[in-house]
Order: C-alpha cells, then sequence, then structure tokens
C-alpha cells in the first residue's frame, strides 16, 4: 500500500520489527558474540609490536604510532582507521595491522588521510599487505582530494619478501609515483620522519611537498653505514650519513628540524593549517535516526539465507529514517530510494532478495538518475547473485544486468558501499563490489564474500566430477562426493570470512553495523568536497 502523501516531507520508514521475538534475540546473541571477537582483535592490533619492541620504542624517547596519531587529530575529532585487521591470521599474527596505520581524520580543521608507520613491528618494514594498505590509502587521498600526511618511521621493504613488494606496478615503487601524481593535483604531501627512513623509503620525505625531521631519532639515507662501508669502503657514522641537522642545514633534504615527536606532531599541525584549503565545517542540524541504530543487532537476520527487508537497515542509518523510496512495486528485490545522512542528500541501492531482470534495469535506472543529479550513492549489499534458470535467460537478465554493471562502473558521483550480508557472483559487481570504483568500501562482521556460497561450490564441483566419471562409466559414490564437497566448504566458510578479506585488504575494514551511520557521514563527506571527473555514458544493450 502507498503512503498517503500529505506534504512534501519526506516519510520516515514505519519498521516492523518486533523486538519481542525470539528471533530479535537469537539476532542480537548472535551478533553480540561477533562484536566480541572483533573487539578482541582489535585490541590485539592496537598495542602493535611485542611488549620488548614498544618498550625498546618508548625507552627512545619515540610515541607509539596511535597515540603519535591522536596527537595529531583534532581535539574530539575521532580517527576512521582503515583496515586494522589487515595481515590479521597472516605470518603467524606476527604483524598486526600490516605494521602500518592508515585512516581518515581531521587535524587542524581539515579533513586529512594519515598513513603512519608502527616500528614495533618488525621495524616498520613493508610486507605484502603493508604495501597495499600503503597504496590503498594514497588512492583513497587522490580520488577524495585529501592531503596525505606521512609519519614515517620503517626501515623499508621486509627483505625476505622482496620479490612481493618491490619489482610490480602496484608495489613500493608506486608511493612515490603516487605523492608526485597528487602533489601534481595539488594534493599536499606532507612528511614527518621520526625514525628510520632508508633505501628506498627515503623517497617518502624526499618527494613530499614539505617535511620534517626529529633530532636524534630521525634519519634518511639511502645505504646505512653497513652498506656504504660494503660498497666503497668508507668509515661513516649514521649522524653525518643521514642525522637530522645534516638533513636540515647541509643536505636541504628536510625543511623543518624539532627536538621530539611531539614537537614534530605540534608542526605538521601547523603546516596543515597554513595550506590554503577549505577547513571542513561539521553540519550540527542532523536529524538523528527515528530507531536506534543499535537494534541492528536483533534486525540483521543471523542467517543470511534469509536477507531481510533492507529498508528496516536503512532505517537506523539515515538521516530521521526518511526514505523517499523509487519504484516501490517494480523488481521488488532491489529497494532504491534516496535519504539524508548527515545532511547531504544520498542515493541508496539496497537488496531484499536475489537480483531479477526488473531489479537490475531498476538499479541501472536509479544510479543514472544519482549521476544525472550528482548525488552520491551508498550500495547496501547483501546479495547472493543473479537468478539463474531458463526463463531468466531468455528474459535477458544478462544484459540487463550487464546495463546496472555499466551504470555503477561509470556513474561520476563518490560510491560507498557497506557489505551488509552476502556478497557472491555478479552481484558482487552489479552492487559496486571492490572492483568498481567505490570511494570506500566496508564490511560488517556478519559478511561472507565469495564468487558463490560454499554448498553451491561444492555441489558444483562433485557434479562436474560426477560428469567426469560417467563419461568413463563410472560412477561417483556417496563417499567420494562427500571427500570432494567437505574441503571445499570448508574453504569457502574460511576464504568468504570477513576477517579473511579484510586481512588482504579487500576492503576499508570492519565496521560495527551500530557505528556505520557516523563512518558513512564522514566517508561521505571527504568523498563529496572532491572536484568530480567529467561523465561518460556507455552503450547500454537494449
Ligand atoms: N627486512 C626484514 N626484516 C627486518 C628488516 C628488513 N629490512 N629490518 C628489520 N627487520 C626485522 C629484524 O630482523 C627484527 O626482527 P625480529 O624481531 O624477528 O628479530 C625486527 O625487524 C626489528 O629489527 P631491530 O633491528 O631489532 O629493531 P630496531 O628498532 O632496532 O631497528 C631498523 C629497526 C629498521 C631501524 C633496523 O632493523 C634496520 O636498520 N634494518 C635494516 C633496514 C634496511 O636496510 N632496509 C633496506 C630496505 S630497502
Amino acid at each position: 500500500m502507498s503512503p498517503s502523501i500529505q506534504d512534501t516531507e519526506t516519510p520516515a520508514i514505519e519498521t516492523r520489527i518486533d523486538a519481542s521475538s525470539v528471533d530479535y534475540r537469537d539476532n542480537q546473541k548472535y551478533h553480540q558474540e561477533l562484536l566480541d571477537d572483533l573487539h578482541a582483535k582489535i585490541k590485539i592490533v592496537h598495542a602493535g609490536g611485542s611488549e620488548r619492541a614498544v618498550a625498546l620504542h618508548k625507552k627512545r624517547g619515540k610515541i607509539t604510532v596511535r597515540d603519535r596519531i591522536e596527537l595529531l587529530l583534532d581535539e574530539g575529532e575521532e580517527f576512521l582507521e582503515f583496515s586494522a585487521l589487515a595481515a590479521n591470521g597472516m605470518y603467524d599474527d606476527a604483524v598486526p595491522s600490516a605494521g602500518i596505520v592508515t585512516g581518515l581524520g581531521v587535524v587542524s580543521g581539515r579533513r586529512c588521510i594519515i598513513v603512519a608507520n608502527d616500528a614495533t613491528v618488525k621495524g616498520g618494514t613493508y610486507y605484502p599487505e603493508t604495501i597495499k594498505k600503503h597504496l590503498r590509502a594514497q588512492e583513497i587521498a587522490m580520488e577524495n582530494h585529501l592531503p596525505c600526511l606521512y609519519l614515517v618511521d620503517s626501515g623499508g621493504v621486509f627483505l625476505p619478501k622482496q620479490a612481493e613488494v618491490f619489482p610490480d606496478k602496484e608495489h613500493f615503487g608506486r608511493f612515490f609515483y603516487n605523492q608526485a601524481q597528487m602533489s601534481g593535483r595539488g594534493i599536499p604531501q606532507i612528511a614527518v620522519v621520526m625514525g628510520m627512513c632508508t633505501a628506498g623509503g627515503a623517497y617518502v620525505p624526499a618527494m613530499a611537498d614539505e617535511c620534517i625531521i626529529v633530532r636524534g631519532t630521525g634519519t634518511i639515507y639511502l645505504g646505512g653505514p653497513p652498506l656504504v662501508k660494503a660498497a666503497t669502503g668508507e668509515e661513516c657514522n649514521a649522524d653525518d650519513l643521514g642525522g637530522a641537522d645534516m638533513h636540515s642545514r647541509i643536505s636541504g633534504v628536510t625543511d623543518h628540524l624539532v627536538d621530539n615527536d611531539e614537537d614534530a606532531i605540534a608542526l605538521c599541525r601547523q603546516i596543515v593549517e597554513n595550506l590554503n584549503i577549505g577547513r571542513f565545517e561539521k553540519n550540527e542540524n542532523v536529524e538523528a535516526p527515528l530507531y536506534d541504530p543499535l537494534e541492528l543487532y536483533g534486525v540483521v537476520n543471523r542467517d543470511l539465507r534469509r536477507p531481510g527487508d533492507v529498508r528496516e537497515v536503512i532505517a537506523r542509518i539515515v538521516d530521521g529514517s526518511r526514505f523517499h523510496e523509487f519504484k516501490r512495486n517494480y523488481g521488488t528485490t532491489l529497494v532504491t530510494g534516496f535519504s539524508k545522512l548527515g545532511g547531504r542528500t544520498i542515493g541508496i541501492v539496497g537488496n531484499s532478495g536475489i537480483l531479477l531482470p526488473e531489479s537490475a534495469l531498476k538499479g541501472a535506472h536509479f544510479v543514472e538518475l544519482c549521476s544525472q543529479r550528482q548525488t552520491p550513492i551508498l550500495f547496501l549489499q547483501n546479495i547472493t547473485g543473479f537468478m539463474v534458470g531458463t526463463q531468466v535467460e531468455q528474459a535477458g537478465i544478462i544484459k540487463h544486468g550487464a546495463k546496472m554493471v555499466q551504470a555503477v562502473s561509470t556513474a561520476s558521483v563518490p560510491k560507498i558501499t557497506v557489505i551488509v550480508g552476502s556478497s557472491n557472483g555478479a552481484g558482487n559487481y552489479a552492487m559496486c563490489g571492490r572492483s568498481y570504483g567505490g570511494r570506500f568500501l566496508f564490511t560488517w562482521p556478519n559478511a561472507r564474500v565469495s564468487v558463490m556460497g560454499g554448498e553451491q561450490a561444492a555441489s558444483v564441483l562433485t557434479i562436474v566430477k560426477a560428469a567426469q566419471l560417467a563419461r568413463k562409466g563410472e560412477t561417483l559414490s556417496e563417499e567420494d562426493a562427500e571427500k570432494i564437497a567437505g574441503p571445499v566448504r570448508e574453504q569457502y566458510e574460511s576464504e568468504g570470512h570477513p576477517y579473511y578479506g579484510t586481512a588482504r585488504i579487500w576492503d576499508d575494514g570492519i565496521l560495527e553495523p551500530a557505528k556505520t551511520r557516523e563512518a558513512l557521514i564522514r566517508c561521505f563527506d571527504a568523498a563529496c568536497q572532491a572536484p568530480e571527473g567529467p561523465r561518460k555514458t556507455p552503450v547500454f544493450r537494449m
């Protein structure tokens, strides 16, 4: 039934959730367990490297990486950390957060991207995931036109993994290429050398627009004393070779010399203050959602096979829970419409079931509409895929799906995706998965991401095996079928888990559902202040 229209104010979504039901309580219990696990993992990585390494770091007069960031940020401004669980479950968990902390924060009134090495984790050296995280932070800075602040304290490449971090296009060298590109586009690049900055790493301050170095702990050189001795026979000490005084008075590699981390951070804040770019203005006059975001834990089904009504999720994210729905009665497995988030108009595309030809068409239309109106888009992804079968193939589901994928790929507005449930197959593509140029992508702890569900993958592989054997006149026993299916199910469960993906930086981090609204407001704020590129319309297959 359509709501009666009394005035021009967008109506709030009416919830159909029964908060006293057993289902609601079971969902809450499930999500609470996931949150407890997430908090425990975050607590571990926030401690940084080993106790011994942290103690040594402090003994050297240095501040730990997250405390440096806290000092750098404006008071009361929360840091939106990216991929805190990078490298989780890898390398025997010896590289917490991949040895680098990146994120979005407000410094001297400007939204900035911060890239800070954690020297307590293997000397802040770069593993493959460290590289990926550093590059992703730069990509976010580039796309959203945000100044980059690099807090440098790193031994450079993790040498045993040189083949995975040094030679390829998206490896170490790309940091400096990105710095040059961003500087060229007027995106400020500021480096603060607070520790070792060796070999290739020396180019981070060298290529910055402006850089600071800390006396006593900051060093920059292409090769340390042992390497110089080995290469040329010259005996030298570290201070003469690349100390803070030398670089500030003789080589001119650095622009500012300070005595300690606190001064370096204060000076960095001054530099940002004088960047001559617009200040970020907080919109204080914003309507809270009508329904408490904490209710998401009762609302979001613990069983991903029951996707639920995405309007119930939207109602707990957007201002006043208000939603101006577009094409409500058509292609009903996809929900589209406009809301305000932090006072800003956004388009929302959310799944309430499998994608069908009509829902794909509706999605393409709506994304085009947003693009035309320069309205940024939020994708709430919970999709097991597109429908399969003769009927939908004959209805042209592929060409309709392609139109949605084309519209999403070419939309010239900021797109942000939150994976709130399943993310499988081409549904991942049409709903702005990682490959689709979204400005940010986050995952909820209950999500699962894989090409298809584990059960389906197990069935496909057993059917393929059975067909192979049948061609030879043999049959696949139930026992042998299970020997194929069991490990596939296990593999999909493990690889589809959000911690597996976030460890490999397939997302920008795991978001707590109840904190999604706040994170999205900051991300849309950051995204919408960047200039947009020209729009290109693809050829739609009609
Ligand atoms: N590759 C691999 N591992 C490295 C490394 C590198 N480039 N630099 C340091 N490590 C490891 C150390 O082996 C040590 O591992 P462990 O904890 O398992 O024993 C850990 O990182 C910490 O190193 P340590 O020297 O004990 O710490 P530190 O704080 O005193 O010094 C550095 C850190 C980075 C300043 C120092 O280790 C160093 O100078 N490394 C060489 C840097 C270099 O020449 N890099 C070339 C890159 S192109």
